[in-house]
């Protein structure tokens, strides 16, 4: 057989653990890949597992506890969906059951678990993705494209407006779990790593940040539902990334600004545009999401585990936007600013 025969031909059995909105989700957009299936749903809730198992139809076993998932041979990658104070967990033990992992953000909720996590993927010889998905959406892989082009020369000043309207307890926003810092470790954890990582990827590290966060409108959390963050980056550049769950009018946008021109996104309104010093403003065409981001991350997961390629995101920007929540609530809680080793 032909080495491209053998790469089409080749599929990734994969042992989805925990079957709420995001792991659903996933097991939606599996079906839309040739290289990875959905072999097996596991939920504490046997009632989303079964239901994610009808969905994605053909067989997919069902589990309730992960451990009887994990000594499923035939299963050799999971992904892990389940809320956030239970990753490290999870991941561990399936990484000890000689399992590649695929973990959702937050890859966990300090620093030291991250390191804990990277040195068991390396001690067992697996592989350990982070779906820090949010740099792939059509609109982020437009400005991250038009800033490795150089369109604004170098980037000196990223901000970010991350502010969902104030909300009722609806949607996602109704489990349970997501009203304690304990389980979420706050919104710098639960939403916000997705903006450390974006501003990373196109700013470079941090090297220092300040931040205030406090809860205006929701009695109902143990965390803040407003947080203002400053950073300045390691080449000199600052960045501002100010994250809500109370504003009114919601805003989910942002202002990268270079040597030689700015960049301007609406995520809501899926636009991009940039103007360089001389010229016009441009309007860049940016196709719907509409599901290619997470595909693109479960498919680069299975390139991963199948050939070896280069994953779109590593284990380590997992663990440095981690490393920014980390260190934005150790500022807020010390009021002084946090360099970041
Ligand atoms: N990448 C993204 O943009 C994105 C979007 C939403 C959620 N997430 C992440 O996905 C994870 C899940 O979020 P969600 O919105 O799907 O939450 P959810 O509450 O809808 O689903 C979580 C599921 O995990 C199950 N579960 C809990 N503990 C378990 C255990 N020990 N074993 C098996 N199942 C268990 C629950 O029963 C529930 O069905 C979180 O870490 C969240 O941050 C990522």
């Amino acid at each position: 057989m032909e080495k491209s025969e053998e790469r089409s031909d080749a599929v990734l059995a994969v042992g989805l653990i925990g079957c709420g909105t995001m792991g659903s989700s996933h097991a939606k957009q599996m079906a839309a890949l040739q290289e990875i299936r959905l072999a097996a749903a596991c939920d504490v809730d046997e009632t989303k597992a079964r239901a994610t198992a009808e969905a994605a139809g053909g067989t997919v076993r069902v589990y309730t506890a992960v451990e009887d998932l994990l000594t499923d041979p035939s299963i050799p990658a999971v992904l892990v969906a389940t809320p956030n104070h239970t990753h490290r967990q999870i991941v561990l033990t399936a990484l000890a059951a000689g399992k590649d992992v695929f973990c959702e953000k937050p890859m966990a909720l300090t620093l030291a678990d991250c390191d804990e996590m990277i040195e068991a993927a390396a001690r067992h010889g697996r592989k350990l993705m982070v779906g820090q998905v949010l740099r792939l959406i059509t609109v982020f892989s437009e400005v991250r494209r038009l800033v490795a082009e150089g369109v604004i020369g170098k980037p000196f000043a990223v901000r970010i407006l991350r502010c969902a309207q104030r909300r009722t307890n609806e949607g996602p926003w109704s489990a349970a779990w997501r009203s304690k810092r304990a389980n979420t470790g706050g919104l710098l954890f639960e939403v916000n790593v997705h903006e450390f990582d974006f501003m990373r990827s196109v700013m470079g590290e941090a090297a220092e940040v300040t931040a205030m966060a406090d809860n205006f409108t929701r009695p109902d959390y143990d965390y803040e539902d407003h947080v203002i963050v400053t950073v300045r980056f390691r080449d000199g550049g600052l960045g501002v990334l100010e994250s809500s769950v109370a504003t009114v009018v919601g805003a989910t946008e942002g202002l990268i600004t270079g040597t030689e021109g700015s960049i301007h996104y609406d995520w809501g309104k899926n636009t991009v545009r940039y103007r360089r010093l001389e010229g016009e403003t441009v309007d860049v065409p940016v196709e719907k999401d509409a599901g290619r981001s997470v595909q693109h991350e479960l498919s680069s997961f299975a390139g991963w585990v199948l050939h070896g390629e280069a994953p779109v995101v590593t284990s380590e920007d997992g663990r440095r936007a981690v490393q920014l929540a980390e260190a934005a609530y150790r500022s807020a809680s010390e009021k002084r600013t946090i360099t970041i080793e």
